[in-house]
């Protein structure tokens, strides 16, 4: 694959939250995962949060039993996700900050006043094999200390942008398209490969897929909000239509 290529990681959390709502076993995020690789995923990404409001233990158990694509392994930096971490070894891990009240990850990880515990937390995974991603706000210093404490990958939140888009404040969605912009190229000078996710839309993904350092986009609540319309395999061919659009 060439080092331009944007890869799409496509969130199944969501498929989860309405199954829960219900209980019970469907919609099923294993179905939904296949049907995402054979539409062109390039990895599925699932949140185990520590309620289990959305993703189950035994998701986890059978996304990596049945994925022939990588499987992104969102947790917070807590014990239990890490001994979980370390019995599966997914390809990747991306470590986001996480309160029990928020809606969803709402901000990015506070990595430069955690420096030290985080260099701790990240050290087995990496030394396990997996491919340690970060998931941080648009800012220097953070780029700065996750780089500095061994992590291969930083995520950018594009939520603050995808917000202001949504809100009609399109000067401060450009601002925060600017952010987006110098920080992508900021942290791929420090050799990190980049990424950026949440909130991504039809609408909001163009931009932010036309940073050339930007290698992996993970999106989610849209996709499976699309797919109730269009179906998930037509809502992620256009995802990815647009994406290379976007790239060419
Ligand atoms: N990237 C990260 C690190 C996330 O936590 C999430 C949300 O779980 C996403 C991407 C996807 O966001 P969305 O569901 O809004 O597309």
């Amino acid at each position: 694959m060439s080092d331009t290529y944007l890869r799409l990681g496509v969130n199944i959390d969501h498929v989860a939250t309405v199954r829960n709502a219900r209980g019970g076993a469907y919609p099923d995020p294993l179905r939904a995962a296949k049907l995402a690789e054979e539409a062109g995923a390039d990895g599925i990404t699932a949140h185990l949060r520590e309620d289990r409001r959305h993703i189950s233990d035994a998701d986890i158990d059978g996304l990596m039993d049945v994925l022939s694509v990588p499987l992104n392994f969102e947790m917070a930096a807590t014990d239990e996700m890490q001994k979980i971490a370390l019995r599966h070894k997914p390809h990747a891990v991306c470590i986001v900050p996480e309160k029990r009240e928020e809606r969803t990850t709402e901000g990015g990880l506070e990595v430069a006043r955690e420096e030290n515990k985080l260099a701790h937390f990240i050290a087995p995974l990496r030394d396990v094999g997996c491919r340690v991603s970060i998931f941080i706000a648009a800012d220097q210093r953070q780029i700065e200390a996750a780089h500095r404490i061994g992590a291969e990958v930083i995520e950018l939140h594009t939520g603050a942008y995808c917000d202001a888009f949504a809100e009609g404040r399109m000067e401060e969605a450009e601002r925060e398209l600017e952010g987006l912009r110098q920080m992508s190229t900021f942290a791929h000078s420090l050799g990190l490969e980049v990424h950026a996710g949440h909130g991504l839309t039809y609408e909001t993904v163009k931009p932010v897929a036309a940073f050339p350092e930007v290698r992996e986009l993970n999106i989610g609540h849209f996709l499976i909000g699309e797919s109730i319309f269009l179906g998930l395999t037509p809502a992620i061919q256009e995802m990815r239509r647009l994406m290379d659009e976007a790239r060419a």
